[in-house]
């Protein structure tokens, strides 16, 4: 197991297009495995590829509440149809650290992936699994959750998380 480090905002990585995985081999899945140790070890419940500096379309989600573990993999998702119903969550991200806000997402969402053993899935989401996969996915698409907050908004964000890092360099 190997914990990776994760990226956080701003930092011009996770503005990167991840690109599809051409086959669910050894070397995904070991992508797979470490993601979510780190994901685990950082308390959260979704982590993208992207965040640990591979651009590659991959996350993994678990919203399991308890110590029991549920993890989801998801290897080249797509969104195949969305609902008009909206939802609204606040969210957080592990690149985006102590920030949180209320984003309104299709509440809804039916997915087309592969799953860890390369097999094709479809799964309807609702929910916060809804929410979090549509996250996810934005990631992998170069979108922050605070890119969906006015640019007033998100320029407040980024220059806190930047001066928070100045701080911490120096200390
Ligand atoms: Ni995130």
């Amino acid at each position: 197991m190997t914990i990776l480090e994760i990226i956080e905002a701003p930092d011009a990585r996770l503005k990167v297009k991840s690109k599809p995985v051409e086959a669910v081999d050894d070397s995904v899945r070991r992508l797979l495995d470490d993601m979510l140790d780190s994901m685990y070890e950082a308390k959260g419940i979704g982590l993208a590829a992207i965040q640990v500096g591979a651009s590659k379309r991959i996350l993994v989600i678990d919203l399991a509440e308890n110590d029991e573990k549920k993890p989801l993999f998801v290897v080249n998702p797509e969104i195949i149809s969305s609902s008009d119903e909206l939802a609204v969550y606040s969210e957080g991200c592990l690149s985006v650290p102590e920030h949180y806000a209320d984003i309104e997402r299709p509440a809804t969402v039916k997915v087309r992936y592969l799953d860890y053993n390369g097999d094709q899935q479809e799964q309807t989401m609702t929910g916060l699994l809804a929410t979090c996969i549509q996250h996810e996915i934005d990631h992998l698409d170069g979108i922050l959750f605070i890119d969906h907050l006015s640019r007033l908004k998100r320029s407040m964000v980024l220059k806190k998380l930047e001066k928070a890092r100045k701080l911490e360099a120096v200390t």
